[in-house]
């Protein structure tokens, strides 16, 4: 029988589903295995659920003879060296899509929670500090009605941000690697906008582009000189796309009036600085993290991998030169 190894753990209907078919081991402790344990547990594998906790790389590949497939739990891949599994033979998959919705809504969430200082707020009741009921210059926040969104990576995440700006009665300017077909921007409302432009225009420029080296540091100190000192900066998308030193350098000189934060670089070992700047909201990598798009993606990683092993075409492949 094929042997697929789970590096976390996920949901026990998802495991039985698995176990229908396959030999399962399934990590229920839940604790990240160090490289040297993954390696133990992969020797021998045809198939891995990861995480994007799980670095997959030529030194894990090499000890990995029998794999034929790696399915990520996430849409994102940069945890994966895609190029040496090619090489290999292995194939990639990943799970698009299922949560567009889901990771557009946190975006929402933190949009709106940095604008209005929700966690602020929250902080100041629990504390017992508010003493004097309703006062004209209680923590005054930013309008999120009428304003102008950048939203820098316009792909299907970034356009679901956009439908909900429409909304919001907002302008909508966007950046692309590859500006939309002009039914598209019809469609969403959106304005393609030169990335310099859009960064002085903005009142909230949102970061949703995949995270590859190219894109390392795209929001760098320089970026965020050019954003509105009443601008708020929201990452929904990878940590080392924002370059968090900057950031935090920036919110704490108020350069930039906040932010919304769900991606870290170094997750979960985030800048110290994020810490004691109350005009940064932070949550921790949840925004696909609710019960019905966790499930279905691991619904969907599970039919990638038995795809895979049983022959045939994986629904959500990410490097089908593989084959
Ligand atoms: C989560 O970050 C994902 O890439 O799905």
């Amino acid at each position: 029988m094929k042997k697929v190894v789970v590096t976390r753990r996920i949901f026990p209907e998802v495991v039985e589903a698995l176990r229908a078919c396959v030999d399962v081991d399934h990590n229920e402790d839940d604790h990240l295995w160090p490289a040297n344990e993954f390696a133990r547990r992969i020797a021998g594998a045809h198939g891995v659920l990861t995480t994007i906790m799980d670095r997959v790389d030529e030194a894990l590949l090499a000890g990995a003879a029998n794999l034929k497939v790696v399915s990520n739990i996430a849409v994102g891949t940069n945890n994966i060296d895609i190029a040496a599994c090619t090489r290999r033979g292995i194939r990639v998959t990943n799970t698009p899509g299922v949560l567009n919705d889901t990771t557009a809504d946190l975006t929402w969430a933190l949009l709106m929670a940095a604008a209005r200082r929700i966690a602020e707020g929250d902080a100041f009741v629990r504390r017992g500090d508010w003493k004097v009921g309703f006062t004209m210059q209680s923590p005054l926040g930013t309008d999120v009605h009428h304003a102008t969104v950048g939203i820098i990576g316009m792909g299907r995440i970034g356009q679901a941000i956009a439908r909900r700006a429409r909304g919001f009665d907002m302008r909508i300017v966007y950046n692309n690697r590859n500006r939309l077909p002009p039914g598209d921007e019809e469609r969403l409302g959106a304005s393609w906008m030169d990335m310099h432009e859009l960064l002085a225009t903005a009142d909230f420029v949102v970061v949703m582009v995949p995270y590859s080296p190219a894109v390392h540091h795209l929001i760098g100190a320089a970026e965020i000189a050019r954003m509105k000192p009443t601008a708020i900066l929201v990452n929904t998308a990878r940590g080392g796309v924002v370059d968090d030193a900057a950031l935090v350098e920036a919110l704490r000189a108020k350069r930039i009036a906040g932010a919304g934060l769900d991606v870290f670089e170094g997750e979960p070992r985030l800048n110290a600085g994020f810490l004691d700047l109350p005009n940064a909201v932070l949550t921790p990598h949840i925004g696909s993290a609710t019960r019905a798009t966790r499930l279905a993606m691991c619904e969907m990683a599970v039919a990638n991998v038995l795809a895979v092993l049983e022959g045939r075409a994986p629904p959500n492949p990410v490097n089908p030169q593989a084959a």
